[in-house]
């Protein structure tokens, strides 16, 4: 069966409405498309507030006992004290917190909201955006596994932990496709590609959510960052983006709408502004595409101080007029700089903001909370003896290092050094990464303890016989040489059998605020490489890394090269997992590896250019190193035996396509079977090859097992000139492939 990649696709594609000629005052008609009705305990409530406990409904604010990470993020986080915000909670003026800590603080909070004129509960929110106190991969990375399911097992469990805490509502999942690999907060989202990242965003979301929101296991998701973060300029967090209305739609909407379709009860604005549009003041993106086009019906939360920001890009003249056009916008909730609580009365008194648009947002903000179970059980969330017994539990770890494992991506095993025998071999692991707490993680891991997450040099002694055989060798700092290092790390790479190489980026080298101009290995470690590699022995890297890389030299003409981003709890356990076979590894490359740093952005599905034989550099070819999609199994696999129901299929039709995968090697393999198109001629020039689906298959050794995908002639729209989505007659091309550059075997059709 095909993954219906399209279905939220198709439906965000709706309308041809220019976006650029929307106007920017007054309440358009598509505020009234997406209304939840209210229950009769929410307008009696809206009914009795005062204009002041309105604008406190609207504001969320960050917790005074943040964390430390969270507190280099949001460094105003840390100034406010507890007593004022559990004032500020009893007089109503504050309707929410986020990223606190623990049911006692929580349940204090509460309290004091509950002792106020109304007894409206306050909501709490937490980025937990993989994993709690259980970390599991980074999202990048657990794109890797192509498993939605996965996915949505590890939300789920995420929210399990973090809702025993007293925590209501989640901070993720980032839907953000991130085709600049500069871009540090590609590591939150899954990767560059559509059908995939709309995939995980719909699983994710459920994994959140669970059945019920009322259940007190399961939070709110909050889809971000809306819209386009990842279009940033120069992949530089915070930055303008400038993008066609085609682009918009075509690839940054479909994980929103996947999501949208999903259920997520909420969405969190975006920084940026798009062509001179601000996110957080712009109507046409929070009124009318999401809401009047998307039919999304929850609530929409600024980011950090986004609405603010406004005025700082020039687009308001201070912070009142910030929040008079953040709020007619369409932005229901403040979050962190306090200006709804500050000027919305006084825009209201004024005249230049209706009181029904802020009844309109309270009562998205009440309708939440009540669809939270807040009203019936303010403290259901918060109960000591659960937060206790949902902490790291068995099953939460073996899913985080099974997750761990089907994350990881093998780019190369020449000569299948690996997996490695675990006796008898003098191993020598090297690099920063080798050993100690740090860097397991990954960055927004607020809760987490680094010291409970496994090493690489703790496991790998922990899977072989003996292990004194096992030696460590830091050799360099990340961004800094040791002195000695290399002359220490040559010395154990002499005296061992087999070399590990563990380099790569620290994990505060991707996530917010954390863009980097060169995606390659640092320098220093670079010059480890090279002299660890001129040893001569066997050396496998393995990378840690929260971005695609472009790898050189002696990294990239190692032998064997494992992906192993940020993995969370379980990290150490999974890598050794891979390195001595006790599983194989099945993940592929959700972003494209580019041959150069100079590429960047790269991303498979680019248009097709007009000289296709030219369109290279002078020094390299214009392609991925290690495409999207690519990833080596232990098995020995081959494709053979493409056969497709029919060479046209009707406009209404769809196409049986079939392959046969074998495993002629000694090990099972999991191989991931993609699925991929191109519109040979249409009105509008259409992407090299774009993925429509994808399928595992687990094969023993020596088996072989048919693949079939169903692909609806649907399945083939684009945005015709017109913006409108068609699709047009002609011929098409299709391959079953293992990557999304691989030649793999190809088919053509037509539609009729
Ligand atoms: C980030 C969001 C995050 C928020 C709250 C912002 O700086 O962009 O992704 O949810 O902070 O911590």
């Amino acid at each position: 069966m095909l993954r219906q990649p399209n279905v939220s696709r198709r439906s965000v594609l709706i309308s041809s409405a220019c976006l650029f000629a929307w106007q920017a005052s007054g309440i358009p008609a598509a505020m009234a498309a997406a209304r939840r009705p209210l229950s009769s305990r929410v307008k009696s409530l809206i009914a009795q507030m005062t204009i002041e406990e309105k604008a406190g409904q609207l504001t969320l604010m960050p917790t005074p006992w943040t964390s430390a990470a969270a507190a280099k993020i949001n460094p105003e986080a840390a100034l406010r004290n507890v007593e004022n915000l559990t004032d500020d909670a009893q007089a109503g003026r504050v309707g929410g917190v986020f990223n606190g800590f623990g049911v006692e603080a929580h349940r204090k909070l509460q309290t004091a909201a509950m002792k106020g004129r109304l007894g409206i509960p306050m909501i709490f929110a937490g980025d937990v955006i993989h994993g709690y106190r259980t970390v599991f991969p980074v999202p990048l990375g657990e794109a890797a596994s192509f498993d939605p399911d996965l996915a949505e097992r590890t939300a789920r469990a995420a929210a399990e932990e973090m809702a025993a805490t007293g925590f209501d509502w989640v901070f993720a999942p980032m839907v953000d496709i991130g085709r600049d690999a500069r871009w540090g907060r590609t590591v939150e989202g899954a990767g560059e590609d559509v059908l995939l990242s709309s995939d995980m965003a719909r699983a994710r979301t459920r994994g959140f959510q669970g059945r019920s929101l009322a259940d007190d296991a399961s939070v709110a998701a909050c889809m971000k960052h809306f819209v386009a973060y990842g279009a940033a300029e120069s992949g530089l967090d915070y930055n303008t983006a400038d993008i066609s209305e085609r682009t918009l739609r075509e690839v940054y909407l479909p994980p929103f709408q996947a999501a949208v379709d999903a259920g997520c009860a909420t969405v969190m604005a975006a920084f940026e502004d798009i062509a001179g549009r601000p996110i957080h003041g712009g109507r046409e993106f929070l009124t009318d595409i999401l809401r009047g086009e998307m039919g999304f019906d929850g609530l929409v939360v600024g980011d950090y101080n986004g609405d603010v920001e406004i005025a700082a890009r020039g687009l308001a003249a201070d912070a009142r007029d910030a929040a008079r056009i953040a709020i007619m916008a369409g932005l229901d909730m403040s979050m962190a700089s306090g200006i709804y609580r500050d000027h919305l009365p006084s825009l209201v008194q004024a005249g230049e903001v209706p009181m029904e648009r802020v009844d309109e947002a309270v009562g998205r903000v009440l309708a939440l909370k009540e669809r939270l179970g807040l009203f019936e059980d303010p403290f259901r969330r918060m109960d000591l003896k659960r937060q206790k017994a949902r902490m790291r539990t068995k099953p939460a770890l073996s899913l985080a290092r099974e997750a761990a494992q089907r994350s990881i991506v093998m780019l190369k095993n020449d000569g299948d050094l690996l997996p490695l025998p675990r006796e008898g071999k003098r191993i020598a692991i090297i690099g920063p990464f080798a050993e100690g707490p740090s860097n397991l993680h990954g960055p927004w891991t607020l809760f987490a303890d680094n010291k409970e997450a496994v090493d690489l040099a703790s496991a790998v002694r922990a899977a072989v016989s003996d292990a004194s055989l096992i030696s460590v060798v830091k050799g360099s700092e990340i961004t800094a040489p040791i002195e000695g290092g290399i002359d220490a790390a040559v010395a154990a790479a002499r005296s061992a059998d087999i070399v590990i190489l563990a380099v790569g980026e620290r994990e505060a080298m991707s996530g917010e605020a954390a863009s980097r101009d060169l995606i390659v290995v640092p320098a220093p470690q670079q010059a480890l490489a090279e002299a660890v590699a001129a040893v001569g022995k066997p050396m496998i890297v393995a990378l840690r890394n929260g971005r695609a890389l472009a790898l050189e030299g002696a990294i990239l003409n190692a032998p064997a090269i494992l992906v192993t981003w940020f993995l969370g709890s379980e990290m150490g356990n999974a890598v050794a997992d891979i390195l001595f076979g006790a599983t194989g590894p099945s993940g592929r490359l959700p972003v494209s590896f580019p041959i150069s740093a100079g590429q960047v952005p790269y991303y498979y599905a680019h248009r097709r250019p007009g000289r296709p034989a030219n369109a290279r550099y002078i020094t390299s070819r214009y392609d991925a190193r290690f495409p999207f999609g690519h990833g080596l199994t232990y098995g020995e696999i081959s494709y053979a035996d493409l056969v497709t129901s029919s060479k046209q299929i009707p406009k209404d039709g769809s196409l049986r396509v079939t392959v046969t995968i074998k495993n002629e090697g000694k090990y099972a393999a999991r191989e991931l079977v993609q699925l991929y198109v191109q519109d040979v001629v249409a009105s509008v020039t259409q992407p090299v090859r774009e993925l429509k689906a994808y399928k595992h298959v687990d094969l023993p050794p020596k088996r072989s097992q048919q693949v079939t995908f169903d692909l609806a002639a649907a399945d083939l729209a684009f945005l015709g000139v017109d913006l409108k989505p068609v699709v047009e007659t002609g011929k098409f091309k299709l391959w079953v492939a293992p990557s999304a550059e691989a030649a793999g075997l190809a088919e053509e059709f037509e539609v009729s």
